[in-house]
């Protein structure tokens, strides 16, 4: 069986508590093909949830503003097209278009200090990683 790997994404610091950062990944399909994986993590405290970026409703990303991805009040995701909000613990839509459904969720953990992705192939390459920057 193969070794789950675990793939760091950025410094648990590089997130300030009650934010979300967006990050443009690839990844490989199971025939090995790289295909784009954005997705968007917060940080809430000592705790981190990851969703891939895509609002169930059109399938768009949720930020139309790089990196907005919380509500005016910042206690949920919200989508910029339609107004969608989610709840950031679970990522189920409780108000807009997509009410009922769910944001997809991906798993994380903190490792040495690091926000890992685990569970996927990600393509390693030097020019991935967060969108936040400089
Ligand atoms: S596309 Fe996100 S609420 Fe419509």
């Amino acid at each position: 069986m193969e070794a789950i790997s675990a793939y760091a994404i950025c410094r648990f610091s590089d997130i300030p508590s009650q934010r979300a950062i967006g990050f443009h990944l690839m990844i490989l399909d199971e025939d090995g093909t790289p295909r784009p994986w954005p997705i968007v993590v917060i940080r809430w405290g000592k705790q981190v949830f990851g969703y891939v970026n895509r609002c169930p409703h059109n399938g768009v990303n949720l930020d139309w503003e790089r990196n907005q991805f919380l509500d005016t009040n910042g206690t949920r995701l919200m989508c910029g097209k339609h107004g969608s909000t989610f709840e950031l613990g679970t990522g189920a839509c409780v108000d807009g278009p997509c009410k009922g459904q769910t944001l997809t969720p991906i798993a994380l953990a903190v490792l040495d200090g690091d926000i890992c992705v685990t569970g996927m192939r990600l393509v390693e390459d030097d020019g991935v990683g967060g969108d936040e920057g400089a």
